[in-house]
């Protein structure tokens, strides 16, 4: 498996992060093709091992053994036109494509989709299984509530220089924050969300056409509602699931690492804290994506094409302007 060779397109921040997880992991033949010589220095400065190319044509393709796709989802149909089809599996950062349509075109230069998967590294947390069991073994109607709030402009200065800024390269807080816990409430609740219903605009962050908070409302499957709420200019941060029953509330806070139910006024219990942060699912996502590779085992948690697809549909949900 340390022998295997992986192709990671993009050197901007997603790139890095997969770089560093590569490595953990010990894989030792590791290319990377940004056009950007700038970002492919600052790979170069923390591995001088890593192979970088400006051009992906630069590359022989017979070597590869699967590639990580890091770029904005516009670049995407150019790439996949040239790699798609050589049935070699492939990680895609999230969102899978810039809409509905993109994605059903991108779908069809794939050869072999069931290689193919897509980046949402909260399906990797042991406590979001727990809740998922949890949520499971609920034989009565819940209401299912998710917020995530990130104040973007400390955490991505230069967001109004990058692919964020524009609806054309898949920006804006529905594609970036949104679909991650669209993802999230399909893979928790496990049944169709239907009904769905979601404002969205722009508030705060300037310099920008896109949208920077939305709220989703939902059915899940006939009994169950669920709320999706969150924004790109909240200071703290957020990032929580809750899960309302008769029987008592479970909730989720990835940024405490908790994840407790309650079901009086007074007593807490903790079902499980710490030891999960950002890097270790990160991990976790391309430690999956390896057995893929190497042993062709579709870990359950990683998100499919088809899955990544119905998120997209679900953002496709959305009132206009
Ligand atoms: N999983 C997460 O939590 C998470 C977080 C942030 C971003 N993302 C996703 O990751 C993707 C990239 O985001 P980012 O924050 O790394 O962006 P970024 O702007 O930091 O990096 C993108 C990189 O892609 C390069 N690039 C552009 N076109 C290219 C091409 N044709 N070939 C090779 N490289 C090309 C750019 O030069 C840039 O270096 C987006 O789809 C985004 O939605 C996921």
């Amino acid at each position: 498996m340390k022998s295997t060779s992986v192709c990671v397109i993009g050197a901007g921040g997603m790139g890095k992060k997969h770089i560093a997880s590569l490595s953990r992991f010990g894989i030792t033949r590791i290319s990377c093709v940004d056009p950007d010589k700038s970002k492919l220095n600052a790979i170069k400065a923390n591995a001088t091992d890593i192979s970088c190319y400006t051009n992906l044509e630069k590359i022989q393709l017979e070597d590869i053994d699967s590639f990580v796709v890091a770029t904005p989802v516009n670049t995407r149909m150019e790439l996949v036109k040239y790699i798609g089809s050589l049935q070699k599996p492939i990680f895609f950062e999230k969102p899978f494509a810039l809409d509905i349509e993109n994605a059903i075109e991108l779908k069809e230069y794939i050869a072999d989709a069931s290689k193919c998967v897509v980046g949402f590294p909260r399906r990797m947390s042991k406590k979001l299984h727990l809740l998922k069991n949890a949520i499971d073994q609920l034989d009565k109607p819940y209401v299912y509530q998710s917020v995530f709030a990130q104040d973007f402009k400390k955490y991505r200065p230069d967001f109004a220089q990058t692919y964020y800024a524009s609806n054309s390269t898949g920006g804006g807080f529905l594609n970036d924050g949104l679909s991650h816990h669209i993802d999230l409430a399909m893979f928790l609740n496990d049944a169709p969300l239907n009904n769905i219903n979601i404002m969205h605009g722009n508030m705060n962050l300037e310099t920008t056409e896109v949208d920077d908070f939305a709220h989703m409302s939902f059915d899940i499957g006939s009994k169950s509602r669920g709320f999706v709420s969150g924004n790109q200019f909240q200071k703290p941060n957020d990032d929580k699931v809750t899960v309302i029953s008769a029987a008592g509330t479970f909730y989720f806070d990835r940024i405490k690492d908790t994840l407790t139910f309650q079901d009086n006024d007074t007593h807490e219990r903790v079902i499980s804290s710490g030891g999960e942060n950002w890097e270790l699912l990160l991990d976790r996502q391309i430690e999956c994506f390896l057995q893929l590779v190497g042993h062709n085992l579709l870990d359950e948690n990683l998100c499919t094409i088809n899955q990544a697809i119905e998120c997209l549909k679900i953002i496709d949900c959305k009132q206009s302007n």
